[in-house]
């Protein structure tokens, strides 16, 4: 038996790919760019396997048997194993290409909580499977047949998905943009608000905007300016930049979700709290020092400074706290201390506090790609 496991990164995306030009080979209708958050935070782990003796291709998912039989998990194996094959050559005598796969993957975060799970999943099935199978050169394009964010979760870092032109896909793949040591005061806070299941899937979602949604149509052309603008204000460290482009494209994202028709709606009350709470905070601070940005869920995604994190943090804490009183919110992932917040910030925010509307938070930063952690 030959077997590899490997650990991919969660990416959340601060230009929003959403709206497929192809269903099956998943080509976007616009590029979108993420950050690649750190893996002890959120990743998927997969260990994948071959044996000869193997007679069928099976998966297991954090524990559970899951079909095969879907057409984005064939589409991976097609394109693994033909790209092995090519490597090879026929006459390689193991035939490994051939051989049956046994997959077995786990995340260590919620599933299909708007928490970007099916991108790490994916990444590290294709990654895992190209060490297995010795497939070198680009593999970003077959994560994206896999699901269409998982293509950037393949490198670390800021990253970009270029949406390319052509009908086959084979100039739309992710590219790093700046790699995961480049800007390293860059922190990422996750507040999650709900950890259940989305009742709208992207796929699906995306699939209605695009059939009816005008906005959508609008956005394809604001889009390209977006995706320079933000490229160069990440290369060259313009917080400001950066993070109004990230709040403005969250919202247009989620303004488009309306558009649909029936309208899908992610954000929930909390959710608009926070918007108000970061708007609140940069006024108050007489610039923008906090940038949300919401995928498919609930769950607000804050980027922010090192030196503004534990005031943030406070304020949170204090705006949004635990059931139990006098509880601090539980972190999750690179510590933090909660101090008590200034009562000129309180006063100066004059927002309600809303108890047990956060469930905890995920402090991470931004991280690097896929990791091999056994050879085969
Ligand atoms: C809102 O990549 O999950 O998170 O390609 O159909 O699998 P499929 O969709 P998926 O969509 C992600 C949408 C998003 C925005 C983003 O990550 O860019």
């Amino acid at each position: 038996m030959k077997t590899v496991t490997c650990t991919a990164p969660v990416n959340i995306a601060v230009i929003k790919y959403w709206g497929k030009r192809d269903e099956n080979l998943i080509l976007p209708v616009n590029s979108s760019l993420s950050a690649t958050l750190g893996q002890n935070e959120l990743r998927a782990k997969t260990t994948v396997a071959v044996d000869p003796s193997f007679t069928e291709d099976k998966m297991w998912l954090n524990d559970k048997e899951q079909s095969v039989n879907t057409q984005r998990i064939q589409n991976v194996f097609r394109e693994i194993r033909r790209r092995a094959r090519k490597r090879k050559g026929d006459g390689d005598k193991s035939k490994i290409f051939s051989q049956k796969i046994h997959i077995c993957s786990e995340n260590n975060f919620p599933t299909a909580a708007g928490l970007a799970s099916s991108a790490a999943g994916y990444a590290c099935l294709v990654y895992s499977l190209a060490k297995l199978f010795d497939v070198d050169g680009e593999i970003s394009d077959i994560a994206r047949q896999g699901s269409g964010s998982a293509c950037r979760s393949i490198y670390g870092g800021f990253v970009e998905w270029q949406m390319g032109t052509k009908a086959d896909g084979s100039d739309s793949f992710a590219k790093q943009i700046t790699p995961a040591q480049h800007w390293p005061e860059m922190c990422i806070l996750i507040l999650v608000v709900s950890d259940q299941k989305k009742h709208t899937g992207s796929t699906e979602g995306m699939q209605t905007s695009v059939q009816n949604s005008r906005l959508l149509e609008k956005r394809i052309e604001v889009v390209p300016e977006r995706m320079t603008n933000i490229t160069k204000a990440i290369k060259e460290k313009d917080f400001h930049t950066f993070a109004e482009i990230t709040m403005k494209d969250s919202n247009q994202f989620h303004a488009i979700c309306l558009d649909t028709y029936p309208p899908i709606s992610y954000m929930t009350d909390v959710s608009r709290q926070i918007v108000r709470f970061v708007h609140s905070f940069n006024n108050h601070s007489g610039e923008t020092k906090v940038a949300y940005t919401f995928d498919a869920g609930p769950n607000a995604c804050l980027y922010l400074l090192e030196k503004d994190l534990g005031r943030v943090i406070s304020l949170v804490n204090h705006f949004f706290p635990a059931q139990d009183n006098g509880l601090n919110l539980k972190v999750q992932g690179l510590p933090v201390s909660i101090d008590k917040p200034s009562q000129k910030d309180i006063d100066a925010l004059s927002l309600p506090v809303l108890p047990n509307s956060i469930k905890y938070l995920i402090n991470t930063k931004v991280g690097e790609g896929p990791q091999i952690l056994s050879d085969p």
